[in-house]
């Protein structure tokens, strides 16, 4: 069975949201979609919160976060102690993410990113492994 994703994002992210959950599917992810399901407002902490708790259930084994700048949903994910949430702006910043953070959590901004620029961070950060070695150190002591 495919890893399952959880997608979460406010209305400042509904609409790169719609975008993702395809290309999700296209990776061959099974998408877990928690919301929010159109643009009326909405608290991005609620929606962190709701990806927060798919995660460490179990229920999903890695997420994707996105609120209008990716900055308030990405500080609602990093407190909780199993999440590593990334704030992502382009395919370095997402290959990184995975090569030496092993973020568990894409995050991106809605309203900054195009649709192509956030399909390839989307695609470079399910694609890419952790690195390990010095850097597995490194994330034991955050957690
Ligand atoms: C909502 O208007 C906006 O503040 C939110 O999407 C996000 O950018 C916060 O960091």
């Amino acid at each position: 069975m495919s890893e399952t994703v959880a997608i979460a994002a406010d209305h400042g992210g509904f609409e790169l949201k719609t975008i993702l959950v395809p290309e999700l599917r296209a990776l061959g992810l099974t998408v877990l979609d928690l919301g929010t399901a159109s643009a009326e407002p909405v608290d991005y902490p609620d929606m962190a919160e709701a990806l927060a708790m798919a995660i460490e259930s179990g229920r999903a084994g890695r997420g994707v976060a996105i609120c209008g700048t990716g900055i308030g949903i990405s500080i609602a994910i990093n407190r909780h102690r199993a999440l590593r949430g990334a704030l992502v702006h382009d395919g370095l910043t997402a290959r990184l993410a995975r090569q030496h953070n092993d973020a568990n959590v894409l995050v991106l901004g809605g309203r900054l990113l195009g649709p192509e620029l956030a399909r390839d961070c989307l695609k470079t950060f399910f694609t890419t492994a952790f690195d390990g070695g010095r850097h597995a150190r490194r994330v034991a002591k955050l957690s």
